[in-house]
């Protein structure tokens, strides 16, 4: 049987034998900015196929192959049946200029042979309004003997562009035992940001298959998570668990060691909150095993702490072992630390944020679950696992559209009261022109509540009450009751005490609740603002030791996390009326 190992050997000999360079995965973070993670093999090429760097001053060679982590967020949702992975790995070969159709074709042919795996048919493209047939490639599969040959649309056999650019064309695919096991493509185009398709002045070749399905298929296994490249790690897992929270953990595990050897920290942004919600999911479905088992009751484990990282743990070591002789970059202690770090902070709130969601309506909208995700760090994908009845009604499409929205409210709400001043933002209190200036406005809003919090703080005065505040781009302007001048050792107090709560990294959360409800709660609000019945409240709170540094009354926008704002300069004291002091600040970059 063909272990995973002698897989990858095979692909990489094969192509070393036909001329190619052998080229190192790439890190998941891609250098690219407009995507977030690696998704295929050409991802690090992509420069190469537009001229704008040289293969051949880079790896002596116009071919290279190599086999790359990849992930794929899109595929989050899909994981747990039979084929889907967030992370896998894509051996692939590329030619920037060096050889196309008839060659790209015929390595693909004599692989399979060399490997003994029959074709079972190919697709090609078959051509559009906008782009013709691939008639090459058939006439190039016919030549070789295959004859089920398959013409398919844009929507199967036409790949890319990865991001809002890049280059893209037309693909022949190759399949067996019923599945898509390897993906030619011929990069014949540049498509631009407003999809213009604009033809390359050198074709290339890209092609992508993965390991898991082709071990899957060689090793004759009925799904992916049962060849070699998941049994170390399953075997860690306790049996009679349900099978798709295990193929769960398997894939979500995996993908985190990977994704924090890369340097992706938990976060609420980015790469950095794609891997939060990979871990706390498994740390979720960790805690209810452990809150279900007999074995803990009554003994003094601390099982919140501990029942969401035990499997987690045994599991990623088993996935480092097994995959560091090919990936040196996997480090356990790093993946240790950053994990445990997160099991902190989440350990936090799980039982909240459960107990929340039972408490929660029968069924959900799409609202409600959006705000389970905001307010208690439950992701979509959680809160289909753990109630699926509650969550009958609620789709991702509903889900994401709900995600836009909430971006969008600061602005609409502004349109409303400004619309026509040539103004992005005007809340009344931020004022921003363009997007440059909305990022300034809303680090220095949240700056402007650490601000507010840190004063009764250092001047240990709760009855500092907030009397106006005005930001723009470059300063923000706080008014609020005190009787006397603040001595230069307070002020620096007061901005040490902001900077502290900006180096903490605390996370920024938004709830929304009824008005009475917020008040109650102890949160800050502006006594001359007139709020509507259900309000939102914004909380700064310490992930790691559960501390609430800052909660306010307010409609937002805010950062989600406080290393966003930076360091916060106070730039002078002085009196605004009698009683009222006004502070301003600003950011240092
Ligand atoms: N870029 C193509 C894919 O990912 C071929 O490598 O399928």
């Amino acid at each position: 049987m063909m272990n995973s190992n002698k897989i990858r050997k095979k692909f990489l000999e094969f192509f070393k034998k036909r001329g190619h360079k052998i080229v190192p995965s790439s890190s998941l973070i891609p250098d690219d900015p407009s995507v977030l993670l690696t998704t295929a093999g050409m991802q690090q090429f992509k420069p190469y196929y537009i001229g704008k760097a040289d293969a051949m001053k880079d790896f002596g060679c116009l071919n290279v192959a190599s086999v790359q982590k990849s992930f794929r967020t899109s595929d989050i949702g899909e994981v747990g049946d039979e084929s889907h992975l967030t992370f896998f790995e894509m051996l692939g070969n590329f030619s920037f200029g060096g050889y196309f159709k008839k060659e790209a074709i015929q390595y693909g042919y004599e692989f399979f042979k060399e490997i003994g795996l029959p074709i079972e048919y190919v697709t090609v493209f078959g051509g559009d309004a906008e782009i013709p047939a691939d008639e090459k490639s058939e006439k190039i599969w016919r030549e070789l003997g295959v004859t089920d040959i398959r013409r398919k649309g844009r929507e199967d056999n036409f790949w890319g562009p990865t991001g809002s650019e890049g280059p893209c064309g037309p693909t022949t695919e190759i399949y067996a035992n019923g599945i898509e096991i390897w993906n030619i493509v011929f990069n014949e185009y540049y498509c631009k940001p407003d999809k213009i398709f604009v033809p390359l002045e050198k074709p290339g070749v890209d092609t992508g298959m993965g390991l898991e399905r082709l071990a899957m298929v060689l090793q004759k296994k009925k799904n992916i998570f049962e060849t070699d490249l998941f049994s170390e790690i399953s075997k860690k897992l306790p049996s009679g668990m349900d099978e798709r929270i295990r193929r769960i953990f398997l894939d979500h595990i995996r993908a985190s060691v990977f994704l924090i050897s890369d340097g992706v920290q938990p976060s609420n942004k980015g790469a950095g909150f794609v891997l939060r919600r990979l871990l706390r999911r498994v740390m979720v479905h960790e805690y209810l095993i452990h809150k279900n088992a007999k074995q803990y009751s009554g003994n003094n484990v601390d099982v919140l702490t501990f029942g969401l990282r035990d499997y987690y743990f045994a599991a990623a070591e088993a996935a480092v072992d097994f995959y560091k002789n090919f990936y040196q970059e996997l480090n356990w202690k790093t993946i240790h630390a950053v994990v445990d770090e997160e099991v902190q902070r989440f350990s936090r709130v799980v039982k909240d944020a459960l107990r929340k969601m039972a408490k929660s309506p029968a069924r959900l909208d799409a609202r409600e679950s959006f705000l389970l995700d905001q307010s208690y760090g439950l992701s979509f994908e959680v809160q289909k696992d753990i109630d699926p009845v509650r969550m009958q009604n609620v789709t991702r499409e509903k889900f994401d559209e709900e995600f836009k929205k909430h971006q969008e409210i600061s602005r609409a709400g502004i349109e409303k009261k400004f619309g026509g001043h040539g103004l992005l933002l005007d809340t009344g209190e931020l004022k921003a022109a363009d997007e440059e200036e909305l990022k300034k406005v809303t680090r220095l809003h949240t700056a402007t509540h650490l601000l507010n919090a840190a004063l009764r703080k250092v001047l240990q005065d709760q009855n500092i009450r907030q009397d106006g505040s005005d930001i723009t781009a470059e300063r923000t302007r706080f008014d609020f009751t005190f009787p006397r001048k603040l001595t230069p050792e307070e002020i620096k107090k007061v901005e040490d005490t902001v900077n502290e709560a900006v180096a903490k990294n605390m996370d920024v959360v938004r709830e929304e609740m009824p008005y009475a409800d917020a008040v109650k709660s102890g949160a800050l609000h502006f006594f001359r603002e007139k709020y509507p019945e259900q309000v939102s409240v914004y909380t700064v709170r310490d992930g790691k030791t559960g501390e609430v540094f800052s909660k306010e009354l307010c409609g937002g926008p805010h950062v989600l996390c406080t290393s966003e704002i930076g360091r916060v300069k106070i730039i002078k004291e002085e009196s605004s009326s009698a009683g009222v002091r006004r502070i301003r600040a600003a950011l240092d970059r």
